[in-house]
C-alpha cells in the first residue's frame, strides 16, 4: 500500500482506506483491510458504525488510524465537546486520530466550532483536524479562524463521475497542503455495475483500461482518483473479497494516457 502525506503533519496515511457508511459486514472486512495495510477507517458519529470499528481495532489500536465525524447539528462549543466523548465512549478508545467536520452549518459561527475542535486538540482528545464538503472558501474561514492548529484534510465527492473539486477545491487544497479524501470513490457502486445508457460510451473506455492493466473496474476506477498527487480514497464494502481488492488499487499506477483517456470520456 502507497502512503501519502497529511498535509504537513508529517503522519502518512495509506492511499487507500476503508468507509463505513451504510456498512454492515462486521468485523472481517475492515480487519482485512488494516492487515492489507488500508490502516485509515472512517466512521461519523451519524453512520452509526463507531461500535463495529471500535471493536475491528481491538488489540491493534495504536496501528490504527480512526477518522470520525462530528455533525452538522452539533458544532456549538459545547456540542462539540459532548459528541466527540460520545464518539469516543462508542469506539471504545481514549483518542480520536483524526476529528472532521462533517458538513459546514452557516447558523453556527466557524470560529466557535473550530475553539472547540482546538481544545479536543490541547485535552489530548484528538490528534489532527479534518473537515469533510468544505469549499474553499468555507476551508480558508476555518482556517483563519483558528489559533494553534491546522485543518489538514477536506473529505469531499470525488470520482470518475463526480469531478466538480476539480475546478476549485482541488488546485485550492494542493496549494494549501490539504489532503483531499474522496468520499464516494466508486460511485456508490455506479463505477462497478452495469453502465447507464448515458455514460455508455465513457463505461466502454474504462471497461478497455480494466482490459489492458488486467485491474478490476474498481482497481481502475480508485486508482484514478489517487492519481492525483493530494488524494486518497475511502471506498467501503461488506466484503472481505472486495476489500482486498480494493487495496489492491494502490501500489501500481495508470499510464499518463490512461489517466487522460478517462479524464475525457468521463467529462
Ligand atoms: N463525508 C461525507 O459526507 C460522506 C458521504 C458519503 C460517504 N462518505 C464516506 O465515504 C465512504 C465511501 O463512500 P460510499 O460508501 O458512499 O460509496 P463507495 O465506496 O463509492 O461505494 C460503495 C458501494 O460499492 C460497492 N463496492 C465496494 N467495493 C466494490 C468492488 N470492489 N466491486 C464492486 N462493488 C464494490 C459496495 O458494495 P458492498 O459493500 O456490497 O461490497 C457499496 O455498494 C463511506 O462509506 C463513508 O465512510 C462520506
Amino acid at each position: 500500500m502507497e502512503l501519502k502525506q497529511l498535509g504537513t503533519t508529517g503522519v502518512q496515511l495509506p492511499e487507500i482506506g476503508l468507509g463505513t457508511w451504510a456498512y454492515s459486514g462486521g468485523v472481517k472486512p475492515l480487519q482485512k483491510g488494516i492487515s492489507l495495510g488500508a490502516f485509515l477507517i472512517d466512521t461519523a458519529e451519524i453512520y452509526g458504525t463507531e461500535g463495529i470499528v471500535g471493536e475491528a481495532v481491538k488489540g491493534q489500536r495504536d496501528q490504527v488510524f480512526i477518522a470520525t465525524k462530528v455533525s452538522a447539528s452539533h458544532l456549538r462549543y459545547d456540542d462539540v465537546l459532548r459528541a466527540a466523548e460520545d464518539s469516543l465512549k462508542r469506539l471504545g478508545t481514549d483518542y480520536i486520530d483524526f476529528y472532521q467536520v462533517h458538513w459546514p452549518n452557516r447558523s453556527v459561527p466557524i470560529r466557535e466550532t473550530m475553539r472547540a475542535m482546538e481544545d479536543l486538540v490541547d485535552m489530548g482528545r484528538v490528534k489532527f483536524i479534518g473537515v469533510s464538503n468544505f469549499s474553499a472558501r468555507d476551508l480558508q474561514e476555518a482556517q483563519e479562524s483558528m489559533v494553534k492548529y491546522r485543518v489538514v484534510s477536506n473529505q469531499v465527492l470525488y470520482s470518475l463521475v463526480n469531478r466538480e473539486i476539480e475546478e476549485n477545491l482541488l488546485p485550492y487544497c494542493e496549494k494549501n497542503d490539504i489532503l483531499v479524501i474522496a468520499y464516494s470513490p466508486l460511485a456508490r457502486g455506479g463505477l462497478t455495475t452495469r453502465p447507464l445508457l448515458r455514460r455508455r460510451r465513457a463505461m466502454n473506455v474504462l471497461q478497455e483500461i480494466v482490459k489492458e492493466t488486467g485491474k478490476t473496474m474498481a482497481q481502475v476506477s480508485l486508482n484514478w482518483c489517487i492519481s492525483r498527487p493530494n488524494v486518497i480514497a475511502i471506498p467501503k464494502s461488506d466484503r472481505v473479497d472486495r476489500v482486498a481488492e480494493n487495496c489492491q488499487a494502490s501500489g501500481w499506477r495508470l499510464s499518463a494516457e490512461q489517466v487522460e483517456a478517462l479524464n475525457e470520456a468521463f467529462q
